[in-house]
């Protein structure tokens, strides 16, 4: 199979089918997303939540995401790679956000990057795209300024930075990004951004109207015990079949029926 690139996703905005987007941080994960048929696999930061036990995505590198990326990439075959820059990597000078953009598609092998903002980092998304890398922008709820935020809630909720993301989100598209994930907006602001960009638009709590969907891997196999947002439909139950696995695995150990004749050599 052909691996997915980044006009082919456009072609499917186009197309009318819908995109459908997970994160990956590991290769096993990675192997059994891109069996299932996922279109793009997202090496977000949110790896420092999910993966590294952070309360925040501000904590993780450059070289974490260099090495969760390279081990998403050596288990796909056909899943697009999209990675995140982390915090600190790209909001400073241009020359700086080209060397962390040029570290991770050298080192990982990833075929896209995205970075959270707007107007505020446009010419960084620009020396980025021009430099011949495909660049996802991301609006709405960006984690990295949660600092700011003060709270993970439903973002754009007001006519101001509603206006403010309609406007992040065109000059994006003129910046050459390639798609834009929007996170925990209105859905009506969603279907509205959807409708006037070219661009296909990924949403998380966006709403039904984007072109395409995503959600943290580990949230929708059920592996975060306890986090339930309204957004987020759970597949699995992982976090509760895992903890039964293990004690069963326990019991059968110190039962001493574990290993048995035939699992011995
Ligand atoms: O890091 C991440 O998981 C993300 C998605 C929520 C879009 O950026
Ligand atoms: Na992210």
């Amino acid at each position: 199979i052909k691996r997915v690139t980044t006009t082919s996703i456009r072609a499917m905005k186009a197309a009318g089918e819908k995109i459908a987007m997970l994160t990956g941080y590991d290769n096993s994960i990675a192997k059994a997303l891109d069996a299932g048929g996922i279109d793009i696999i997202l090496v977000g930061d949110s790896a420092a939540n999910v993966f590294a036990g952070y309360e925040t995505t501000l904590p993780i590198t450059l070289d974490e995401m260099i090495y969760h990326a390279a081990a998403v990439v050596r288990g796909t075959k056909h899943a697009l790679v999209l990675v995140d820059l982390p915090f600190g990597s790209y909001q400073g000078s241009v020359n700086d956000a080209y060397l962390a953009a040029v570290r991770v598609m050298k080192e990982s092998g990833a075929q896209a990057l995205k970075l959270e903002g707007g107007l505020e980092i446009i010419a960084n998304i620009k020396k980025i795209v021009d430099a011949g890398i495909p660049v996802c922008g991301h609006l709405g709820l960006t984690p990295q300024s949660i600092n700011k935020f003060g709270t993970f809630g439903v973002r754009a909720k007001e006519e101001a930075e509603a206006e403010k993301l309609k406007a992040d989100a065109l000059a994006l598209q003129e910046a050459g990004c390639f798609a834009l994930v929007l996170e925990k907006i209105p859905a009506s602001l969603a279907a509205e951004v959807t409708a006037f960009l070219d661009i296909p638009v990924i949403g998380i709590g966006a709403g039904n109207a984007c072109d395409g969907q995503v959600l943290v891997v580990n949230d929708m196999l059920g592996l975060t015990e306890g986090f339930k947002p309204k957004f987020l439909r759970q597949y699995l139950n992982l976090y509760t079949q895992i903890t039964d696995a293990v004690s069963q695995y326990v019991h059968d150990v110190k039962d001493k029926s574990f290993p048995n004749e035939n699992e011995q050599y």
